[in-house]
């Protein structure tokens, strides 16, 4: 069964797509396409079916990555759906656990930056309002969270 990740921010058109494309493009390129599979969610329909933040998308570009995909807003089918869910910031953490209305699966939810190994910081910062250099760092600090989330990943399918 492959493993099913959800990337979720606010709007999901910055950080969660930017989060779903470079997780992508470490799956295509360790061959795991097809035991790896990404999608992400906004908690908000604000921005539903539009396409990624042109903003964001080109400090995706300078590091070689394409962002795909149209903005659509986190259900509660999608607790059932994924096998793990990872939250931007802990507003995006809290309204997802919102939704999960009996506790079954807060095991599930995590914040990303959990899984970095190079940067320090809990919480993938919201670049919406700000310069092109916080799109920028989104970029880096996602880059460390994907490869320490994509290690993590593969040491629990090992250990089965
Ligand atoms: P995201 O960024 O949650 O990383 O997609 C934002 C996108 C839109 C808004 C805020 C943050 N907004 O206020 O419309």
């Amino acid at each position: 069964m492959p493993k099913k990740l959800l990337f979720v921010c606010l709007g999901n058109i910055c950080r969660s797509p930017a989060a779903e494309n470079i997780m992508n493009r470490l799956v295509e390129r360790e061959s795991l396409n097809g035991e790896i599979i990404c999608d992400s969610a906004g908690t908000s329909g604000y921005h539903s079916g539009d396409p990624p933040d042109s903003r964001m998308a080109a400090a995706a570009c300078q590091q070689g990555i394409s962002l795909r995909g149209s903005a659509r807003q986190f259900t509660a089918a999608d607790f059932e759906t994924f096998d793990l869910i990872l939250a931007m910031d802990q507003d995006n953490y809290r309204d997802i656990l919102r939704l999960d209305r009996e506790r079954k699966f807060r095991h599930k939810v995590h914040l990303i930056c959990e899984f970095c190994t190079r940067h320090s910081e809990r919480e993938v910062p919201d670049p919406y309002y700000g310069g092109d250099a916080g799109f920028r760092h989104v970029i880096e600090l996602l880059t460390d969270a994907c490869e320490g989330l994509l290690r993590s990943v593969r040491g629990s399918d090992s250990q089965r």
